[in-house]
């Protein structure tokens, strides 16, 4: 994406013309000092004084926005960029569909899009917090470079919706701005506001399924705000998405180089079945059984990030031209859904049941669909480094009734297949889908640090290619 007219001089570099502006300036400059707190309280812990090789917007550099150099993380350039403006845009779907995208906001949807703000701008520092003991166990300081890459990049989304807060909605957005760093991920009186986001990150497999199935839950969710009929929201959503791209780079290379690295070990010391654990896990690497259940257990609370299949709210934000659908412009109806049907698989009288609904109240079900189509997609490619060291055994996803605490099945309990279970089968049961107490251990005692540049853990295969076509053994941070 080309970012024109970027203003690197001040304390905000942004191509919002800020300097310009000197009300959202003053309050962003005064909401400056109490992030950079929070970055040092719940950024990553033990290396703020590190230089890490970040692509960041450090100069007006003819490439492109930003470009690769060493920076200590709370120097981090935490800029406000949006994608450029479209000359001529149209609001695209909903009840003002063709009528003039607005550049400020409609004042009879004034709450509800400030909510959708407040929601999408609560998860970006979430997953910093959740993240942030993960620098002291990187197993190679590529991947350590990368987790910070994603956490710098996630507390400039913060940034991102925050201006919108600063700059559209006076007091109130100030406040929200406020409380988006009075939250905590986990915190029992001040949690984050979405359950998957209260969830710990606890180990390296844990943070690839996060940001492969987590962070992709954010895409979409960037996706169809990036539809929305308010232009601000719209451009600065696209811009994040360019930085997205990497977090599922991150999550899916991540779960194919452990794979790999299973894979090979298992051939070289002749080991065919997948489900000798044991025999597994004395080589050091992780079983893939134990994958199987981090995807369960990442899907399934990633899953009910979308909220609930039949959902008034996701109606009225579509109908209002707030929020669209994956790809909307893509999509060839009349972008109004006032007569159009969806399919929803249900939970009617215990048993699971497809149904028509109306469109408009199936919108987040229709999201999530769209979602389940990526995952499947990634784990396809996951499964294909299995086959070429022919072994039988296939990862997948696990059915959409399984541990869910949101949503049509969130009362009823699912083995990984659909299948019911009884309460008490699935107490009985539980460790078969999910990670119990021993798989975690076991993870634990594989997650020693490797900061040897080119050197990785034992567990996991090195990259293909390095960041910005750097060698093998690149150092990508410096310790203090
Ligand atoms: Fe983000
Ligand atoms: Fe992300």
């Amino acid at each position: 994406m080309n970012i024109e007219n970027v203003d690197y001089d001040g304390l905000i570099p942004n191509n919002v013309g800020l300097n310009g502006d000197a009300r959202v300036k003053a309050a962003l400059e005064t909401w400056h000092p109490g992030y950079i707190d929070w970055w040092h309280d719940m950024g990553p812990e033990g290396f703020q004084q590190a230089r890490v090789y970040l692509r960041t917007a450090v100069s007006v550099d003819p490439k492109g926005w930003a470009k690769f150099d060493y920076v200590r993380m709370p120097e981090y350039k935490w800029g406000i960029l949006l994608a450029p403006q479209v000359a001529d845009r149209k609001i695209p779907f909903g009840v003002h569909k063709g009528e003039k995208a607005w550049q400020d906001v409609p004042g009879e949807h004034r709450a509800m899009l400030r909510r959708l703000i407040v929601i999408q701008g609560d998860t970006e520092p979430a997953s910093v917090e959740q993240q942030r003991h993960l620098g002291k166990t990187a197993p190679s300081l590529y991947d350590m470079r990368n987790l910070f890459q994603v956490n710098v990049e996630e507390g400039r989304h913060l940034w991102a919706m925050v201006y919108l807060l600063q700059k559209y909605f006076g007091a109130d957005g100030r406040e929200e701005a406020e409380e988006l760093l009075a939250r905590r991920s986990g915190d029992p009186d001040t949690p984050r506001m979405l359950g998957a986001f209260n969830e710990e990150t606890p180990d390296w497999l844990s943070f690839f399924m996060f940001t492969f199935f987590t962070d992709r839950d954010g895409k979409m969710q960037l996706e169809a705000l990036a539809q929305s009929g308010f232009d601000p929201l719209s451009r600065t959503c696209r811009f994040m998405l360019t930085e997205e791209a990497h977090h599922m780079f991150v999550g899916e290379t991540g779960i194919g180089r452990i794979v790999e690295r299973t894979c090979e070990a298992m051939e070289a010391a002749g080991i065919a079945d997948a489900h000798d654990t044991d025999a597994v896990r004395r080589l050091g690497v992780i079983d893939l059984p134990t994958i199987q259940k981090k995807a369960n257990l990442h899907f399934s609370l990633s899953l009910d990030l979308f909220g609930n299949e039949i959902s008034t709210n996701a109606a009225n934000a579509f109908h209002a031209g707030l929020k669209g659908r994956f790809r909307e412009d893509k999509i060839d109806d009349d972008h109004a859904l006032e007569s159009d049907s969806y399919p929803v698989v249900r939970l009617v009288d215990g048993k699971m049941v497809e149904q028509d609904v109306p469109a408009l109240s199936a919108l987040n079900m229709r999201l999530r669909d769209d979602y389940v189509a990526q995952c499947a997609a990634g784990v396809g490619r996951w499964n294909r480094i299995i086959d070429k060291f022919a072994i039988p055994f296939a990862l997948e996803l696990p059915h959409v009734a399984f541990h869910r605490q949101i949503g049509e099945f969130s009362k009823v309990k699912a083995d990984a297949g659909g299948n019911m279970l009884s309460a008490e089968e699935w107490e009985r049961r539980k460790d078969e889908f999910l990670p119990s107490a021993s798989d975690r251990d076991f993870i634990e005692t594989l997650m020693n640090p490797q900061f040897e540049p080119g050197k990785f853990a034992n567990w996991i295969a090195p990259p293909k290619v390095g960041i910005d076509n750097k060698p093998g053994d690149f150092e990508y941070v410096k310790m203090a």
